[in-house]
Formats: structure tokens, sequence, C-alpha cells
């Protein structure tokens, strides 16, 4: 039982709540037969692409047990007329919780305070909590958390955000880098403050990944970002990770993204296929991370 009903952001668990998912994440992915949510259904509202989100969240269901309904951006009226606050009360009619990926924060906020059922965050342009909790089940298997070392090179934005607040609600030892105007919103780095520690500020990318166990990263430019292309992509020369800035770190660095990866511009092909990315690791603990976390919300 976890201490809150919605996940909109990664704070929104306790350090208990966080190592109780993990916890339930790391025996379903060692085999544990939980077929928990039979008969549950999750609805799954998607205003941008995604690969991992959708496909994990609906095989997750599948694995658990239940099933997941994708409702795209022409599948329902929500963005055609009917307001959030109404496909809110409708879905939670229907189904057992709500997954959603969309723009505006704000907007998920207003889904979970009128539904009747836990809301999940699955991605908006400031947080992406469940990225976050596949993260930290990453680093928590390959390091632990306590003695190892994370860099965040580049945008300041939803992944970089949630994943400060986990990392300051678990203990990881945090420095990041962003380019001046990119960084983490001031809220943000209260409430890491808040939560025990806000992350060491690095003037420079090479600063920031001296010594660290892991890299991560995330694209320049973020969906619904692409008129700020150009003026992102010059904002972030320097940004890159790739070989020459991972010679400041050790031999033995690994690098984490999120994905999809822009190839060339927020990270090398090299580093990509390198020993060094955990990258397809990250990519499949979403699925255990978020089974553990759908056993936990909507388990009765
Ligand atoms: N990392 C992530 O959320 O990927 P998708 O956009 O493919 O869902
Ligand atoms: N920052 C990226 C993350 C994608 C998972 C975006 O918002 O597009």
């Amino acid at each position: 039982m976890l201490s809150t009903t919605h996940l909109l952001d990664i704070d929104d668990l306790s350090v208990d709540d966080v190592h109780t998912v993990l916890d339930r994440a790391s025996a379903l992915k060692t085999g544990a037969d939980d077929t928990r949510l039979p008969r549950k259904t999750l609805g799954m509202i998607f205003e941008k692409p995604s690969t991992r989100t959708r496909v994990s969240f609906e095989t997750g269901m599948t694995q658990l047990g239940g099933h997941a309904i994708f409702l795209g951006p022409e599948d329902i009226h929500l963005g055609h007329g009917e307001p959030i606050k109404d496909t809110s009360r409708a879905l939670s009619r229907y189904v057992d919780g709500i997954m959603a990926r969309l723009f505006d924060h704000a907007d998920a906020e207003e889904l979970a305070a009128y539904a009747d059922v836990p809301v999940i965050n699955g991605l908006t342009d400031d947080a992406h909590p469940c990225q976050t909790l596949a993260d930290l089940l990453t680093i928590r298997e390959t390091f632990g958390f306590d003695d190892v070392r994370v860099a965040w090179v580049g945008d300041g934005n939803n992944v970089g955000q949630s994943f400060v607040l986990g990392c300051a609600l678990v203990g990881i030892d945090l420095v990041v880098a962003t380019p001046e105007g990119y960084g983490m919103s001031e809220s943000v780095l209260d409430r890491a403050a808040e939560l025990g520690s806000a992350p060491v500020v690095a003037a420079t990318p090479e600063a920031a990944v001296a010594d660290a166990d892991v890299v991560y990263t995330d694209v320049f430019v973020s969906m619904g970002q692409e008129d700020e292309r150009e003026e992102k992509l010059a904002a972030f020369d320097g940004y890159q990770v790739n070989d020459d800035l991972l010679a400041h770190a050790t031999p033995e660095t690994k690098v984490m993204h999120c994905l999809p990866a822009h190839r060339g511009e927020e990270i090398t092909d090299d580093v990509v296929e390198s020993d060094r990315a955990m990258v397809w690791d990250q990519a499949e603990n979403r699925l255990h991370a978020q089974n553990g976390l759908l056993v936990e919300l909507l388990d009765d």
C-alpha cells in the first residue's frame, strides 16, 4: 500500500514507497508469478508519440492478468472539444487506472483531481516519474544507491527534473550540467533540497562527469519543442555525450539515456553502441518498474 493515490511526479512517493515499488519490481522481474490484477483495466491516454511507455504499460497489464486500452490523440474526444475533467470522470466509471502522456503538467493535475481511480503520469513537459522508477531500478541493480555518483548532462526538463527528485529521495550523489536557461526549475531544486539533497551544479559538462560512475543525458529537442530546434541546438553546443567528454570520466563510466536517442545531437552513435551504454537495461526496466507500480497502486 503506497502513501499516494496518484503518481504525477516521483516525489508523490515517499522514500519507503520508492523502495516498496522497486522491491516489488525486482521480485516480478526475477519470476514471481504475480498476476495480481485480473479484470483490471488501465486506460492509456497519449497526446504525444511513445514506444517504450506505451508498449511497457500495455505488456505489463497483460503480464499482471489485466488489460490496457490505448487512447491516442485521434481516438478520444480529449483535444477535440471535451474537457479533461469530463474525460477523467467518464473514464473513471470504466477503468481501474489511467496512465496519461500529456504536454501540460497542469492537465495531468486536472485529470487526477477529477479521477476516482489512480492517475499515472507517463510524461508531461515537466516530469517523467515512470522513467525515474526504471532509472532507479537500473542504478540499484548495477551500483546500489550508497556510493554511486551520477552526472546529468543536458536539458533540465521532464526526465532530468524527475531524476533529480528521485536521486534526492534515495540519496544518490548527483551532479548536473545544464546550459544557461535550460536548467531544472527552481521549484524542483527546492523540492530536492527539502527531500535532503539538491544536486551539485557543475560549471561545465567536463567538470560534471569527472569521477562519475554514470553519465545520464536526454534529447536536446523534446517532443513539442520542434520550433525551438535551432535555438536549442546552439545553446547545447558542448553538451553532447561523446568520447571526448567521456575522456574526462573514467574508463568504467557508464552512460544512461531514457531514449529515444537523437544520435549526433545529445549523444553519439559510438557511445550508444559502446559497452558503456546501459540504455537497453533502462528500457527493459520500464516494464518491471511499472509492473511494481501497477501492483502497488491498483491491487485492492
Ligand atoms: N523513455 C520513454 O518514455 O520512451 P517513449 O517516448 O518511447 O515512451
Ligand atoms: N525529454 C524527452 C523525453 C522523451 C521520453 C521529451 O520530452 O521528448
